[in-house]
């Protein structure tokens, strides 16, 4: 559905040109939930302003749905950005519209006849839960509210692709999950293709199919999410995961840890998380070990399970305990010798 080739973007400055998108190559499959993480500045706005050409890149290729859209003429372009919607961080609302106006804005703009606007405005409106707050203004609404009101205006000309830049960063944890339960019906439900920028590993955990990671313009990792989450490869990978899976222990605790021991942290991967083995490294194996902290998570129902243990026993046994749980599928790191 989007295909960016090379895609590489500069911007002049007084100081200089700095670089925003740096040959950045990814496909994004029709339907698919994509999200985009990054620190501040990675790139991540750039790169989904070339999606709909709201900024033109230096060079390098866009196509959306098999068109390239930087070979359009303006109004190709028009066109083609009709199917794009897009929502922010900060809504953009016209303070001085109600809700009903700022939908039908989208949709005057787009030429729609008029008898058809207001018939489409509550549609959308009633789609995204905001029937009763249509002659409100942008100013009596929630954070939640006015993001419903920027999905309907995105969704107005019904797009193929939907880009959110940072969509819940303004929203506490409670309205960041119906916001991003929203986004999930819709694409279920209208087979919407988005692509989601957030520098928080939870969204992307919660909602998407498919994740890339940039740092400094370039894509430095993507996949599938449960592959980046239960195998991630660059360090950068390994500090987002660590700030939506990691459990830090207590200091309290590593002081009551036994010299003699070892403390392990261990991934269990998919069906191996249902299955007793931690029973089973036990059983007969001479370690103690107690488990410090411990979590399964779901993602996209698949279980990934984390646990931080404290191995007891000879360093043979300790061993041979690594060596069964890798036998076993399990990843194992050790976190510290404690002597
Ligand atoms: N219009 C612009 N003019 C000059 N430099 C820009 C412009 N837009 C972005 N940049 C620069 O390009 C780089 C990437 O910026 P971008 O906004 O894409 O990052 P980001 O990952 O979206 O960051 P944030 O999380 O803060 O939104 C940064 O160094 C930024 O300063
Ligand atoms: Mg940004």
């Amino acid at each position: 559905m989007i295909q960016l080739v090379d895609l590489y973007k500069e911007y002049k400055t007084k100081k200089g040109t700095v670089i925003g998108v740096d040959r950045v190559s990814l496909t994004i499959g029709k339907g698919e939930i994509f999200g985009i993480v990054g620190y501040s500045g990675a790139g991540k706005s750039s790169v989904l302003r070339c999606i709909n050409l709201l900024e033109k890149p230096t060079s390098g290729q866009v196509s959306v749905d098999g068109v390239d859209l930087t070979t359009l003429s303006a109004n190709g372009l028009r066109l083609a950005r009709q199917k794009i919607g897009m929502i922010f961080q900060h809504f953009h609302l016209i303070a001085s519209k109600t809700v009903s106006e700022n939908v039908a804005f989208a949709l005057k703009a787009a030429g729609m006849p008029k008898p058809r606007i207001l018939p489409r405005v509550n549609e959308l409106l009633d789609l995204v839960g905001l029937a009763d707050k249509a002659d409100q203004y942008p100013a009596q609404l929630s954070g939640g509210q006015k993001q419903r009101v920027g999905i309907a205006r995105a969704l107005a000309n019904e797009p193929q692709v939907l880009l959110c830049d940072e969509p819940t960063s303004a929203l506490d944890p409670t309205t960041t999950q119906s916001i991003l339960a929203l986004l999930k019906q819709i694409n279920r439900e209208l087979g919407l293709t988005i692509v989601l920028i957030t520098h928080e590993m939870e969204v992307v955990k919660d909602l998407c199919h498919r994740v890339a990671i940039m740092q400094s313009g370039q894509l430095i990792e993507q996949g599938d999410v449960y592959e980046v989450f239960a195998n991630p490869v660059q360090p950068l990978t390994k500090q987002f995961i660590q700030h939506a899976l990691e459990f830090k222990l207590p200091q309290k605790l590593w002081d009551k840890l036994d010299p003699a021991g070892k403390v392990l942290k261990v991934l269990f991967r998919n069906d191996v998380a249902e299955q007793a083995v931690i029973y089973e490294l036990l059983k007969g194996s001479g370690i103690r070990a107690n488990i410090l902290h411990g979590k399964i998570e779901y993602i996209g129902d698949r279980p990934l399970g984390t646990f931080i243990m404290e191995v007891t026993g000879d360093s043979e046994q300790i061993e041979g305990a690594v060596r069964f749980l890798k036998g076993r599928g399990c990843g194992v790191e050790v976190m510290a010798n404690v002597d």
